[in-house]
């Protein structure tokens, strides 16, 4: 029997410039959004976010992906440093539309960063 000890999801757009219901942002035909990261808490600090991260991105280049997005709450310092130290930069792009469950009037406070997959 297996454990589940974290989760994470890439998603991926088939056309230019598409505005995705779940939170992606404009995202380029060959660009993959991450998703979902989360680790067991009993679990935590022991590299497995970081060997999920990294599936995630080899997932993404066999795809053809050039760069990989993620949305992170400005608050989540973990993840944050955890995406900071595998090579993550806060992302230029436009920040995406806020998520259709949020209350209107509410702030979107999230940041959007971002990693080449080149070479
Ligand atoms: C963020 C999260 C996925 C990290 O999982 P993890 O398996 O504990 O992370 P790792 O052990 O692989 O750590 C990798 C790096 O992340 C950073 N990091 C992880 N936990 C951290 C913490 N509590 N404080 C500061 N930095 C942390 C460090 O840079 C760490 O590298 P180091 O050990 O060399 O210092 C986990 O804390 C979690 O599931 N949080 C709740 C869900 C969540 O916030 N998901 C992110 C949504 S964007």
């Amino acid at each position: 029997m297996h454990r589940v000890v974290g989760t994470a999801a890439v998603t991926f757009a088939e056309e230019e410039d598409v505005e995705d219901v779940r939170n992606v942002p404009l995202l380029p035909a060959d660009s993959a959004h991450l998703t979902n990261m989360a680790v067991d808490g009993k679990l935590r600090n022991q590299g497995i976010a970081r060997l999920l991260l990294a599936a995630c991105e080899d997932h993404a280049r066999q795809i053809g992906c050039s760069s990989i997005t993620l949305a992170v709450h400005v608050n989540n310092t973990p993840a944050q440093k955890l995406y900071m130290s595998a090579g993550y930069d806060q992302a230029k792009s436009r920040q995406p539309k806020a998520p259709l469950f949020m209350l209107p009037g509410r702030r979107w406070q999230h940041s959007i960063m971002r990693k080449s997959l080149l070479q």
